[in-house]
């Protein structure tokens, strides 16, 4: 089976109701990201970030898997599928993708403050809590006696998910970019990783400028660009 890698950003759950962060109404609008998202914002302010994340949990918990990440899902049938996500929502799970990785975290799941990065980026590591869709206190501890914080790459902290997301890439024959503005590194780098000869299409409503050449784009929501994609599947 040939291999398909999707690197998917915060526009693929805009139809199930969750916000971006950089279109107009986007949530950097109303948040200022260096407050909420930033390493140095957490030693700040740790109750307003763990109540920024609380408030996109329960969003979360509300929302359902949109048509596009049920055929993202649906895409296993006929190619070895990688999902390679930048969202810290759980929709592509829940819309049936079985290989995710979370390059940015994960919202339903909390870590010490106390865990190092070796420990947390283990798979199945037991410094990461599942805590579904509770919100976490200021208090609230981890069995370390660390306070637990939300388990999300903030900006100033490393990602330890891109080398294994850079190898996935590496081995794609088709690469499918869904609804992400690829402003933000190390992610957005992730697409100088393909082969030559790998097949580059992009989904996105605004017309996208990638220094990459030969990428093919589908200029439409989601949605919609997913069901083009699958007309053009014959063909690939
Ligand atoms: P952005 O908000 O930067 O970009 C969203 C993209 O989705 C834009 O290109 C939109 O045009 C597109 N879009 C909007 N509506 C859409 C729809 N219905 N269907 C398809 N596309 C649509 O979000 P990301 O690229 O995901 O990181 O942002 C990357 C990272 O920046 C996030 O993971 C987050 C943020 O800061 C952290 O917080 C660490």
């Amino acid at each position: 089976m040939r291999k398909l890698v999707v690197l998917s950003g915060a526009g693929v759950s805009a139809e199930s109701g969750i916000r971006t962060f950089r279109d107009s109404n986007g949530l950097w609008e109303e948040y200022p990201v260096e407050e909420v998202a930033s390493i140095e914002g957490w030693h700040r302010n740790n109750a307003l970030v763990t109540g920024f994340y609380n408030q996109r949990r329960r969003q979360l918990e509300k929302a359902q898997p949109n048509e596009a990440h049920k055929l993202i899902a649906e895409l296993e049938q006929y190619f070895e599928v990688t999902v390679v996500t930048q969202n810290v929502d759980n929709l592509h799970e829940r819309g049936g993708s079985t290989h995710i990785i979370h390059l940015h975290g994960e919202l339903t799941k909390a870590r010490s403050v106390k865990a190092s990065e070796c420990d947390y980026s283990l798979p199945g590591s037991k410094a990461v809590i599942d805590i579904g869709y509770k919100d976490i206190h200021i208090g609230d501890l981890a069995p370390d006696g660390g306070q637990l914080r939300p388990h999300i790459v903030w900006f100033g902290e490393s990602v330890p998910e891109l080398s294994r997301a850079a190898r996935e890439v590496e081995k794609a024959d088709i690469l499918l970019i869904i609804g992400t503005s690829l402003n933000v590194y190390p992610a957005a780098g992730l697409v100088n990783y393909t082969r030559p000869g790998c097949k580059i299409f992009l989904i996105d409503p605004q017309p996208m400028h990638l220094r990459i050449p030969d990428f093919k784009q589908i200029q439409a929501p989601a949605t919609e660009g997913m069901k083009q994609f699958f007309k053009e599947i014959g063909n690939l």
